[in-house]
């Protein structure tokens, strides 16, 4: 195979060549049928096992309880920021929320359409470059969740250790985590993650639930915002979006053949140690954007002396096959994703290009 680039985009984002090639065997005549997947009903038996199959894996590889349901939706993490207080948050409850930065920053917005929310922690003041303390959280005592965004994509911080929320419901947004390092599920009431940057292509949002919060949704919901919907349809209620449930099984399938989650949260640490150890070596040349304690294994942003000198990075690293460096837009600076499917030799060759650019430059 030849000419796949050095991929470090925030998402849409890499997936591993093995599962692009057993998409590609499959595609035209997926196991016998006479037709891809795309063709096929999602009423089939055939359609039923690969929508069975990838929740069944996920099950097995993230270790979730039998007491929750998985959820196939669409509409990405964003439709979530809306369906989650339309059907969990209560009348005279609160929404509360960490703010982490952009990310989180949406998820609050979005929660203030349908009621009171309560900011009980935030980095803001200082640019959201780390994840704030969170060892005194008071919550508020009708919190009817405490929301987190394990994750900041943008920002490049990530927790490292998740709150004590006692009887309070934690929702997690791992949209840009999930499946990158072993998580105790049952701390959580919800997770949930578009798959479009750990799980595969973008189309589907994995939903991960206590099935005692959704066995009734609020009447009042449109039906296809109603998490009991899809519960009780196992995310076939309407069309699902088929073939992105058979890339997140291959996706899946591809985890487990590399040793499942804790083989990749290793293989991660590997490969984003050789960046930061070439920004912490570089003697102030790359500055770090995020915390050490809250740096993401990611999203590693990291910043040169200019914003000259950092177009002049984004564009040589272009012209040598380098893919996605640049920062998001609201941030600027630079940005690696390195999520589970970027390869050990993805990172070494950029960590060898940034010691060579220093090198020039510095
Ligand atoms: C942490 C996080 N949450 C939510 C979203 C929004 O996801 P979607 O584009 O699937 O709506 C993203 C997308 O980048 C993200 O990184």
């Amino acid at each position: 195979m030849t000419n796949r680039a050095y991929n470090f985009n925030a998402g849409p984002a890499a997936l591993p060549l093995e599962v692009l090639q057993q998409a590609q065997q499959e595609f035209i005549d997926y196991a016998g049928a006479g037709m891809s997947i795309m063709e096929m009903s999602h009423r089939s038996s055939i359609f039923e096992q690969v929508n069975d199959g990838a929740q069944s894996l996920l099950r097995e590889l993230f270790g979730i309880p039998s007491n929750y349901k998985v959820l196939f939706l669409q509409g990405g993490a964003s439709t979530q920021f809306a369906m989650i207080p339309m059907n969990l948050l209560g009348a005279g409850q609160t929404a509360a929320f960490v703010n982490t930065g952009s990310w989180a920053d949406k998820a609050i917005k979005e929660a203030k359409l349908f009621g009171e929310t309560a900011i009980v922690a935030s980095s803001e003041s200082d640019k959201f470059n780390r994840i704030p303390d969170l060892s005194n959280l008071q919550l508020p005592t009708n919190s009817a969740y405490l929301h987190i965004t394990s994750n900041e994509t943008i920002e490049g911080t990530q927790f490292a250790a998740y709150p004590e929320t006692g009887n309070v419901t934690l929702i997690g947004d791992m949209s840009s985590d999930i499946l990158s390092r072993p998580v105790d599920v049952s701390k959580f009431g919800m997770i949930y993650a578009g798959a479009q940057k750990n799980l595969g292509p973008s189309g589907v949002t994995i939903v991960i639930v206590r099935e005692d919060l959704v066995s009734e949704s609020p009447k009042s919901i449109p039906t296809m915002l109603r998490y009991d919907t899809h519960v009780k349809n196992n995310s076939l209620y309407n069309t699902p979006p088929s073939f992105s449930v058979y890339l997140v099984g291959l996706m899946l399938k591809w985890v487990k053949e590399r040793g499942g989650v804790a083989a990749m949260e290793q293989f991660n640490r590997d490969k984003t140690k050789l960046i930061y150890d070439t920004i912490d070596n570089s003697g102030g040349f790359y500055r770090g954007f995020a915390d050490a304690n809250s740096r993401s294994l990611m999203n590693l942003t990291f910043r040169l002396g200019s914003e000259e000198l950092e177009k002049q990075f984004v564009k040589e690293s272009e012209q040598q096959g380098f893919v996605g460096l640049k920062g998001h837009r609201s941030v600027g600076g630079l940005r690696a994703s390195t999520y589970n499917a970027v390869p050990l030799e993805s990172c070494k060759a950029l960590a060898d290009f940034m010691g060579d650019f220093q090198k020039r430059n510095g």
